[in-house]
């Protein structure tokens, strides 16, 4: 058998790609490396010839796609002699930063909105052993405070204003690359803060501008991307941001102060990213769009039960989003789609079953009963 090294995380796949120095110390629970799944029952059921993947965000190690950042934020944050980080959160990041800073031996502060995050992430969050502070506000309210205590404390930021944070998750366009040998003609992402999406663009630019072979290039680390200006070869893909309706400052073009959605992920009305997002999807060639809930919660049902992912309400945005603009001819037929499914769907467990109309069925313990329970349910 030949030898096949341990896949041992982001940092180390894209060493050469990233900010860390030989002798960083890297703070790794094995993020990214994350199935590109292609859906084979979808396009039938929309009617159309698309060849569509989803990424599936939702197994990295905390079950979200802020992994990939915060292995970069809290390595860096070590590197720097932080002895405790923060950030404001609907729930994934801070089960991730709350995960890595136990990884790093360090304290993390979670701020979150009462009463607004999903079972699983406070669940995370708790078990990790943060401080959970809960404010009576919401998310945006929560990330106005962090960038203002962060002058009177001694704690590193990780939310995505973090600059760390968009070079760990440009890597998911770089694994998307790989796997398909070119960018894909569309790349669907659901937006909160904006951060994913530019994180994307800058992946998928370095790997145009570097013509495969990637350096440690953009502006975010001083490098030669092209958001930097860098040459560009090769193809990247039109990026198309979806929201949902009740949270979407991208559709209303300005900030929405009292954003509501079931996806309570993104029920963020003041994206930190809202200039790098419209840059990014001016270059690209793409748009933003919104979602109603309904939509959201169809896409994901769908999902579980025609192709077996399951992802948790924010993610499907994207796959709700996709849908409609393929069956529509936005998206043309012919294209190459990818889709970012950012978090699992066990991380909110209480939505999924509100939502399922899957039959319980309650029996005697019989040989009869649960025959009879077979039959009466054979397709
Ligand atoms: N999907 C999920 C599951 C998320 O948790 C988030 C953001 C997004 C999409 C949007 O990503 O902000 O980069 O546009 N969650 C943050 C959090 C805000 O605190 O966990 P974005």
């Amino acid at each position: 058998m030949p030898f096949r090294s341990r896949y041992t995380g982001l940092i180390d796949r894209y060493r050469d790609r990233l900010p860390v120095h030989d002798d960083t110390r890297i703070i790794s629970l094995g993020e990214g490396n994350t199935p590109l799944i292609r859906l084979h029952h979808i396009p039938d059921i929309i009617g159309k010839d698309v060849d569509i993947y989803v990424k599936y965000e939702g197994l990295n190690p905390t079950g979200s796609f802020k992994d990939r950042g915060m292995t970069m934020a809290v390595t860096k944050a070590v590197e720097e002699g932080s002895k405790a980080i923060i950030c404001a959160s609907t729930g994934n990041t801070s089960a991730a930063a709350a995960a890595y800073a136990a990884r790093a031996g360090i304290t993390a502060f979670v701020l979150i909105p009462e009463g607004k995050i999903a079972q699983g992430k406070l669940a995370q969050a708790m078990m990790h052993g943060s401080v959970v502070i809960q404010i009576q506000g919401n998310f945006d309210e929560g990330m106005a405070l962090v960038k203002q205590v962060a002058d009177h404390a001694p704690v590193t930021i990780v939310n995505s204003i973090n600059p760390y944070r968009l070079q760990g998750q440009k890597t998911a366009a770089f694994e998307i690359v790989e796997e398909l040998g070119r960018a894909p003609d569309y790349h669907c992402l659901p937006v909160g803060n904006a951060g994913n999406i530019t994180a994307h663009w800058i992946g998928y630019c370095e790997y145009s501008s570097a013509g495969g072979e990637v350096t440690k290039a953009c502006k975010f680390c001083d490098g030669n991307c092209r958001f930097a200006g860098g040459a560009i070869v090769g193809n990247r893909p039109k990026m198309v941001g979806y929201q949902a309706a009740g949270s979407a400052p991208f559709m209303r073009g300005k900030m929405v102060d009292d954003p509501e959605t079931v996806a309570t992920a993104i029920r963020i009305g003041h994206p930190q990213s809202w200039d790098y997002a419209w840059q990014v999807q001016k270059e690209s060639g793409g748009w933003f769009d919104e979602c109603s809930d309904e939509l959201i919660l169809a896409a994901q049902k769908l999902l579980a039960e025609k192709e077996g992912v399951f992802c948790e309400p924010a993610s499907a945005t994207s796959l709700a989003g996709a849908m409609r603009d393929i069956k529509s001819g936005k998206i043309p037929e012919g294209s190459s789609v990818v889709c970012t499914l950012t978090g699992h769907g066990l991380k909110d467990p209480d939505t999924a079953i509100a939502q399922s109309t899957a039959p319980l069925i309650n029996i005697k313990p019989t040989l009869d009963a649960v025959k009879h329970a077979i039959l009466d349910n054979l397709n």
